[in-house]
């Protein structure tokens, strides 16, 4: 499966490399192929494609959105047409200042980017861990996988990326539509604040025990 990603930073970078190693067909669609981002995922994995946005994004079956938040617009909005039809897994959060809302709840960012590339299949996941965890998400002496929620409208887009999901070695647990959107960002809040502010290790993360 061809995959492309919009951001390679310290999420991008983690996931792309681990997709890469497991055998996707993973390109970088890098603004500049010399930026930080791109060096250092470089560095970390030499086999890492790079190519220009338009290029990457058209091959792409799936494309990871690990961009700033602030910078989707500017990210999508070129890309638009090579978007259409395409799987998005929209790994961004809005965050505010005090570690609130960036949207001040009213609405989720995961909607804000459905709005922008209306034609795109959008399945939110990867957004309520630190990158830590797409760094390594082994947790040795658990007998049993860490949990990754994800959320999206469209069913056979929730189930490529489940499998995504699978390969990564989470158990996707699907929460619904894109309604759900907004409580995974609330959840990742959560996540923020227990970890970057009150001392949590960095390496928490949640498990689905369902009777
Ligand atoms: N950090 C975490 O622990 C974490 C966890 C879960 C989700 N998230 C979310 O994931 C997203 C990425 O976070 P991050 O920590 O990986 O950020 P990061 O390390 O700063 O990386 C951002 C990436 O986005 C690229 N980028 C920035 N502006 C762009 C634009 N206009 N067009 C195309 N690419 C652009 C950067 O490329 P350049 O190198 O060219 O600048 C870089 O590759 C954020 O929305 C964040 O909220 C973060």
């Amino acid at each position: 499966m061809k995959i492309a990603f919009l951001g390679c930073g310290q999420v991008g970078g983690a996931l792309a490399d681990h997709l890469q190693r497991l055998g996707y067909d993973v390109t970088i669609a890098a603004r500049d192929a010399k930026s930080d981002s791109v060096r250092k995922l470089l560095e970390r994995n030499p086999a890492s494609k790079v190519d220009e946005p338009h290029k990457a994004v058209s091959d792409a079956e799936v494309v990871f959105l690990a961009t700033p938040f602030h910078a989707v617009e500017a990210a999508l909005g070129p890309l638009a047409d090579e978007l259409s039809g395409k799987i998005i897994v929209d790994c961004t959060n809005p965050v505010g200042p005090g570690l609130k809302h960036g949207l001040d709840s009213a609405d989720s960012g995961t909607r804000r980017i459905a709005a922008l590339v209306p034609k795109s299949r959008i399945v939110k996941a990867f957004t309520i861990y630190g990158f830590e965890n797409f760094e390594d998400n082994s947790f040795p002496g658990y007998d049993i996988k860490p949990a990754m929620l994800f959320c999206g409208d469209d069913a056979d887009a929730k189930k490529v990326v489940s499998e995504l999901i699978a390969a990564l070695g989470w158990e996707p647990v699907d929460i619904g539509g894109l309604d759900q959107a907004l409580h995974l960002e609330h959840m990742t809040l959560l996540w923020i604040r227990m970890v970057r502010v009150h001392g949590h290790s960095p390496r928490l993360v949640w498990a689905a025990l369902q009777g």
